[in-house]
């Protein structure tokens, strides 16, 4: 079996190695093991293994080796006691799974998710982590608006995850302004959803294009994942009572909190991160999976693929994750075997 490791945290390149050996994890009581076949390479996989600039290493993660992923896709390969379901030869999703950029994982079995019949692997391997996100983010977007339908200011708004929600706001009547840094990405966006304004950060004027799409209400919400020295801006161009939803750090710099006008104009910020969602109750979590598994099937080109590698060759996803102008997720596979279940998309 082969697993990608870290033991201390920096930038990939340098700190992941891949380790092969015979032993493979055993589940235990209420868990399965999954042989994985195909994973993705997240943004966040990668906040796991260099860190944030300025955030210190959590304590629990500073021993040992790592291995990066927490979501992929695979076939149950045996369940430990007490498990019903899913059972061997079973194609499942997971997530959460530390650990993902491995040969196998063992996972509690309510994790693993049945992968819908007609599902590819390729999309079943991308089904959770961002739909899932999007539910999230979608729930705060309509605290934070409590009933007005926007606008709302979308950043990366080329991202997988910014194009789930520039489909969702599409679905939902909601007032959505894209931006995008370049104006390559977005001539991309404007193609794929023509409705909606989409503003490129590297005109001088951006600033500006924002405000006259806003109209006089002003922005009600920002949902941003690129953070570091544009969360000034974004805080400025918020209307007074306004929320900023920060979930990822995609840029560089950082805003001091004090810069920003939040007692004044009264704003809020708030963040999210997907590792809570297990917080979330039973059946709430049963709804989300619900609409995690409808939209693999129905709209997989939601869920797109940027390229695919062998899980030996991670520097290779890694730099390929990382490229710019890059359109979907990077994945890293595992080649079936004959006794890995059965074909990909049933
Ligand atoms: N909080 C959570 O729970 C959670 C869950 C999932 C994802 N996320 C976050 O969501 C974000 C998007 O993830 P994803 O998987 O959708 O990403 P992705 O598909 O890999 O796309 C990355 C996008 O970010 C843009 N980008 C990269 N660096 C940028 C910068 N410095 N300034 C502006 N734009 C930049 C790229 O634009 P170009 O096309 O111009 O290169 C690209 O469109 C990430 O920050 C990720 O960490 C958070």
């Amino acid at each position: 079996m082969r697993t990608v490791e870290y033991t201390r945290q920096g930038d990939a390149a340098q700190v992941l190695t891949l380790r092969e050996e015979a032993r493979r994890p055993v589940p235990g009581s209420g868990e399965v093991l999954v042989r994985m076949l195909v994973r993705p390479v997240h943004p966040g996989d990668l906040i796991g293994v260099e860190g944030l600039p300025g955030q210190p290493e959590q304590p629990e993660q500073q021993s040992g080796a790592r291995t990066p992923g927490v979501e992929g896709m695979g076939v149950v390969e045996s369940a430990g006691a007490d498990v019903r379901a899913p059972r061997p030869g079973q194609r499942v999703a997971v997530f959460p799974a530390p650990g993902t950029w491995s040969d196998f994982v063992a996972v509690p079995a309510e994790l693993a998710v049945p992968v819908p019949d007609g599902v590819s692997d390729e999309t079943a391997a991308l089904m959770l982590v961002n739909p899932l996100t999007l539910r999230m983010l979608y729930r705060a977007v309509e605290e934070a608006l409590s009933g007005q339908t926007g606008p709302v200011l979308q950043t990366a708004a080329g991202s997988s995850v910014g194009r789930l929600i520039s489909a969702a706001a599409v679905r939902h009547d909601l007032q959505l302004i894209n931006l995008v840094r370049s104006t390559s990405g977005a001539e991309q966006v404007r193609t794929s959803y023509p409705s909606q304004p989409v503003i490129a950060t590297c005109d001088d004027d951006w600033r500006e294009q924002v405000r006259l799409h806003a109209g006089e209400r002003g922005v009600r919400v920002v949902l941003d994942c690129v953070g570091g020295a544009m969360t000034q801006d974004l805080a400025e161009l918020l209307a007074d009572g306004g929320t900023l939803i920060s979930y990822g750090r995609l840029g560089s710099g950082t805003t001091p909190l004090e810069a920003l006008p939040l007692m004044a104009r009264a704003l809020t910020v708030r963040g999210m991160s997907i590792l809570r969602w297990t917080n979330r109750t039973p059946e709430e979590r049963a709804q989300d999976v619900a609409f995690a598994q409808d939209l693999a099937r129905n709209t997989p080109d939601l869920l797109e693929v940027a390229a695919d590698y062998d899980l030996a060759d991670f520097k290779a996803a890694v730099e390929h994750a990382r490229r710019p102008a890059k359109r979907g997720t990077v994945l890293l596979t595992t080649p079936r075997t004959a006794d890995s279940g059965n074909g990909a998309a049933r």
